[in-house]
């Protein structure tokens, strides 16, 4: 098998199941789970993610058969088994022979054994032991029939996604030297003239630990890239050893969603299958909203190819200040909504609830309550309901329309104290740039700022801060290949050691948008400006920008009152027959859902006359087949207009062009392929 080949998951069906942890229950328990399993329709567990001192219970002394006996009892009850590395956490022996091996704190405190994650990421000892216990686990159980897919690690960076103790000093050394070569390279790109921060021997970096006062962002900035890199390492010894030892079989890591502290991107290239956990809080009834924002990317990470949701919960989770349970019918709308979005099956944190330890209070397929617990009845009739849905397996969302996630501008805006403003989040503006474009009843994929932006009509580019000359070049060729752009604030402003753009902003973005920012204007706490857009006034209360539009750029929207009144808020530049638009404010859901249904109409995609945030449809589609996902999140019957003569999967029968759907509901509508994806709207019956 060469690299090149695709390693898919050993599996013929929908995923369901969950981690499951046999070591936490007596092994008579085991057949009595295997039972429940199947009667669930569970198809695939994961496991052993924390038991590497149960399987090696001191230094080179293993006990597998306990192992060996858990997966002979599945496997004979059919089940398959995302085999993890057992790497998650380091037995307690290991740490007490290298403490070295603990992580600090920013403050440069040592972090104790106890909890789970317990191992510095760059620590020479953790790395050879990893590498040695995947190397034993791919070896014993490599070539077992019942193991449909290698499971990493377990989140990395969930819990330690930074270190700044002395090894990881050391390498962060290593990282910057490889990356400038040598001192008058760094001193250069973290521009030290400025307080003084001048380097004349390795040796006097540090990574960023609390100091007096705000410290260099480009340390800072460098620091994040490092320590992405640094888990990213990590998880390409475990990739690198199970390739030698069982090339033919498909590897993931369970990555968290849109999580900050890793570059998913990079990850990503490493791996033959994604894998999300997502735990949308059922105490906010809006959730599912970045939720689709989350899939999005998880799809997208390898280009379209379906992923799969290895954690959620069956109700409440266990680590927020308040658990709120999941509603009858939440989880299985949560999990269709998943699905929805090209996840091939439905995974959960657990199997089976705990009866002790850190997580016993939280939900499991199987609660305590056991076969009557409400969790099992629940996840059991999922389990039967997905086999309706087998055909959408390896199919793929049908997107028009991508958002840029570029991690580079996430680190750098969040990363310093030393902007115009703290109050604008890299965050909060991707997340409500894309929950406008949901609201206008578009799903959307992610994609980095250098593309791939083919088959996309619409690209939405929230907050670049971090531009470099590629990603301009790329979007500019996308305008001009007759694509629509729309670029939000503070984008183009630096390069990648954090250096302001020669001119200022928009720098390489200039010749796509034609436009010059002669200076950011946050907006004062407690106070809002406005922008005039077809008649309405919208809220800019976060920030705005004194904007100077070029001759090649018309200016759309004004701001309304304040010190910019009548200036440019909203510009656009035609490129022959694509178009760049710049949005110069930081609005409210209610503008940029204005500015959004501007763009969509110029890219001649359509949109929602009427929105409403618990509406979501996503069309899954093979050659032949679209299958339209109909989700209604809310507490309210909707009444929508579909494709007529459409096969309810998960209802038998043809459905009306006028669907109702109760609190909760789902459809999943089967159709011939049309040439565009069925875009699902209100009808106006619809109160
Ligand atoms: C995840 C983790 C699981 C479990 C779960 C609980 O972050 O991977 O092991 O702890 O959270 O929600």
């Amino acid at each position: 098998m060469t690299d090149a080949t695709p390693r898919r998951i050993r599996l013929d069906a929908l995923a369901f199941g969950g981690d499951y942890n046999p070591d936490q229950w007596p092994e008579e328990v085991w057949h009595e789970d295997v039972r429940l399993m199947r009667e669930a329709g569970v198809n695939l567990v994961s496991l052993p993610v924390f038991s590497w001192p149960q399987l090696e219970t001191s230094p080179g002394v293993y006990d597998w058969e306990w192992l060996d006996r858990v997966i002979e009892v599945l496997w004979a009850g059919g089940i398959r088994i995302d085999l993890a590395t057992a790497t998650a956490t380091p037995p307690a022996w290991l740490v007490r022979a290298h403490p070295e091996m603990l992580p600090w704190d920013a403050d440069g405190r040592r972090l104790e054994f106890g909890s789970r994650q317990a191992y510095c990421p760059s620590s020479p000892v953790w790395r050879e032991h990893v590498g040695r216990m995947a190397r034993a686990m791919a070896e014993r159980y490599g070539q077992h029939p019942a193991v449909a897919l290698w499971h990493i690690s377990n989140e990395y960076g969930d819990h330690v996604a930074r270190c700044w103790c002395p090894e990881s000093a050391a390498h962060f050394r290593r990282w910057l030297e490889a990356r400038y070569g040598d001192l008058d390279g760094l001193n250069e790109a973290w521009g030290v003239n400025v307080w003084g921060q001048r380097y004349t021997a390795w040796t006097q970096i540090e990574p960023p630990r609390r100091a007096t006062g705000p410290v260099n962002p480009t340390q800072l900035l460098d620091f994040e890239r490092f320590g992405s890199d640094a888990l990213l390492e990590l998880f390409r010894i475990e990739v690198d050893v199970l390739r030698e030892v069982t090339p033919e079989l498909p590897v993931t890591t369970n990555f968290m969603s849109l999580f900050r502290e890793l570059d998913y991107w990079r990850f990503a290239e490493h791996e033959d299958l994604v894998t999300d956990d997502a735990y949308p809080d059922p105490a906010d009834p809006h959730a599912h909203v970045p939720a689709a924002l989350n899939y999005g990317l998880m799809r997208s990470l390898k280009g379209g190819q379906p992923w799969l949701l290895l954690e959620q919960a069956a109700s409440a989770v266990s680590w927020r200040d308040v658990n709120v349970p999941k509603a009858p019918g939440r989880m299985r709308v949560d999990s269709l909504q998943a699905i929805a979005h090209g996840s091939d099956g439905a995974m959960f944190f657990q199997w089976r609830q705990a009866r002790y330890g850190q997580e016993k209070f939280h939900s499991a397929m199987l609660g305590h309550r056991g076969e009557s617990s409400r969790s099992f009845q629940e996840t059991a009739a999922l389990g039967r309901e997905l086999q309706r849905l087998a055909a959408v397996r390896g199919t793929r969302v049908r997107s028009r329309v991508a958002l840029v996630v570029d991690w580079d501008s996430w680190w750098a805006t969040s990363a310093t104290e030393s902007l115009p403003s703290q109050r604008l989040s890299w965050l909060q503006q991707t997340r409500d740039w894309h929950a406008a474009l949901h609201a206008l009843g578009h799903p959307v994929d992610t994609v980095r700022a250098t593309g791939p932006f083919e088959g996309y009509d619409l690209v939405v580019v929230p907050n670049l801060y971090v531009t470099d000359a590629a990603q301009a070049a790329a979007l500019e060729a996308y305008a001009v290949g007759g694509g629509t752009v729309v670029v939000g604030p503070f984008s183009g402003v630096v390069d990648t050691t954090e250096k302001v753009h020669p001119g200022g902003a928009p720098g390489p973005l200039r010749a796509l948008l034609d436009i010059e920012v002669d200076e950011p204007w946050p907006v004062a706490d407690g106070s809002v400006e406005r922008i005039a857009l077809d008649g309405a006034r919208y809220d800019a209360p976060v920030w705005t920008e004194w904007i100077e539009a070029g001759h090649e750029a018309s200016v759309v929207a004004g701001f309304a009152g304040g010190v910019l009144d009548g200036r440019p808020a909203i510009t656009r530049r035609s490129h022959g027959a694509g178009t760049a638009w710049y949005l110069g404010a930081v609005l409210e859901i209610d503008g940029l859902v204005a500015v959004m249904r501007r763009a969509l109409a110029h890219a001649g995609l359509p949109a929602r006359d009427r929105t409403d945030p618990h509406l979501e449809a996503v069309t899954r589609a093979d050659d032949r087949t679209d299958y339209t996902f109909v989700l209604n999140h809310g507490p309210r019957e909707l009444t929508l207009d579909v494709p007529e003569g459409a096969t309810d999967l998960l209802a038998d029968g043809v459905v009306a062009a006028r669907l109702v759907l109760p609190p909760l509901g789902v459809a999943v509508l089967a159709s011939p392929r049309a040439s565009k994806p069925p875009f699902i709207t209100l009808s106006d019956t619809t109160e």
